[in-house]
């Protein structure tokens, strides 16, 4: 049974686990013997970076968070972000994996990988869940994509509408009149 305030569903939990597998065996594959260091961007990905964390097998892997704001209302993004919480471990050198629930504007991760890139990272790449192209403002692209989506509003697996349906196991489409 959906929530009520959800339109229709756009990844199952069964889709979910298949796409977090996928994502991971190429990951895995890529950072073979590198040191790399997984942060999760807050809170959006947390669910997300869990599930992910464990289908990676890259001996010595990292786990940080980072968590950015950006000025506007809770459904669109400004271009001004700030870093709220920066990482705790040391990157310098390290091959740095950047865990996002969704790209929209690209703002929010224009502005972590200029600032994990000055900290001396040997390398940042991002990895999204859902990745929505029709929005961008930055020229940020992934590197690691679950799904590009067309521009609706997505809540579940972590993904949240003013701060709600984060808990939801599925991620499906807001009703449009939630936020208008
Ligand atoms: P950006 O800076 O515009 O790329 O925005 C990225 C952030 O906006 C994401 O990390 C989400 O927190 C939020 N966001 C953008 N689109 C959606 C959506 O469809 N559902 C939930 N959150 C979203
Ligand atoms: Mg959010």
């Amino acid at each position: 049974m959906l929530h009520n305030d959800v339109f229709e569903e756009l990844m199952n939990e069964e889709e979910l686990a298949r796409t977090v597998a996928e994502i991971a065996a190429k990951i895995n594959a890529d950072y073979e013997d590198k040191e790399l260091v997984v942060i999760g961007v807050l809170k959006g990905s947390a669910i997300f970076v869990a599930d992910l964390l464990r289908k990676i097998t890259v001996d010595g892997v990292q786990l940080d968070f980072m968590q950015a704001s950006s000025y506007g209302s809770s459904s669109v993004s400004s271009g001004q972000v700030r870093i709220v919480k920066d990482v705790s471990c040391n990157i310098k050198e390290r091959h740095v994996l950047v865990v996002e629930d969704i790209l929209d504007t690209g703002n929010t991760l224009s502005v972590i990988k200029e600032h994990l890139l000055s900290k001396g990272a040997a390398s940042v790449r991002i990895c999204t869940l859902f990745d929505k192209p029709g929005r961008r403002k930055k020229p940020v692209t992934a590197d690691y994509t679950g799904k590009v989506i067309d521009d609706l509003f997505i809540v579940g697996y972590g993904l949240d509408y003013s701060e709600r349906y984060r808990n939801l196991p599925y991620v499906g489409v807001l009703k449009s009149e939630i936020y208008s």
